[in-house]
């Protein structure tokens, strides 16, 4: 099995905690908050899997800051979010720029997260109980495939 870390960033509801806590205690994968990064040595990993909510459109902001400061070159890094609706490719720019920058790109897998956003709140929200066990399956199972990969 690779070497993994998860480098996380989860705002909102901590949905995407609850993603990488989950994936955490199912597969021997490291587990850091974005603040922590700054000081992890990733020649440790084979693989870096970035794991976010979605806020306005992209990724956590101090993700791609993160990344610009950090060497992903030759690097398999995967891509995990959670978000209240997924009508778009949110990460297309993230994705372009690990690609760019050299990074093996091994894909990515995403759920639905409850969001209460603006003026969802006063509708209770979106995506109530997400993620749920059904995402959390879904998401190891992907992740698991990277691991052997
Ligand atoms: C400031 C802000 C902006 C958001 N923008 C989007 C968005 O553009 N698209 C979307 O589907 N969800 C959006 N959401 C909802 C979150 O992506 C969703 O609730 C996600 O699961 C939050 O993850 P977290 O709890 O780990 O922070 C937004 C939430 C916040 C707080």
């Amino acid at each position: 099995m690779k070497k993994t870390a998860i480098i996380y960033a989860s705002i909102h509801h901590k949905n995407t905690e609850k993603v990488v806590n989950y994936l955490s205690s199912e597969l021997p994968i490291k587990v850091f908050e974005l603040q922590d990064a700054k000081t992890l040595d990733l020649k440790v990993y084979d693989l870096i899997i970035i794991a976010s909510g979605i806020y306005n459109n992209e990724l956590h902001v101090g993700i791609l800051r993160w990344l610009k400061t950090t060497d992903i070159k030759d690097k398999e890094i995967g891509i995990i979010y959670t978000c209240g609706i997924r009508y778009k490719d949110y990460i297309k720019n993230i994705r372009k720029y690990v690609i760019d920058n050299g990074a093996n790109y091994v894909g990515s897998s995403w759920c639905r997260g409850f969001d209460t956003y603006g003026s969802l709140a006063k509708i209770g929200g979106i995506a109530k109980n997400r993620p749920n066990n059904k995402d959390l399956n879904k998401i190891k199972k992907q992740v698991e495939k990277w691991l052997l990969k």
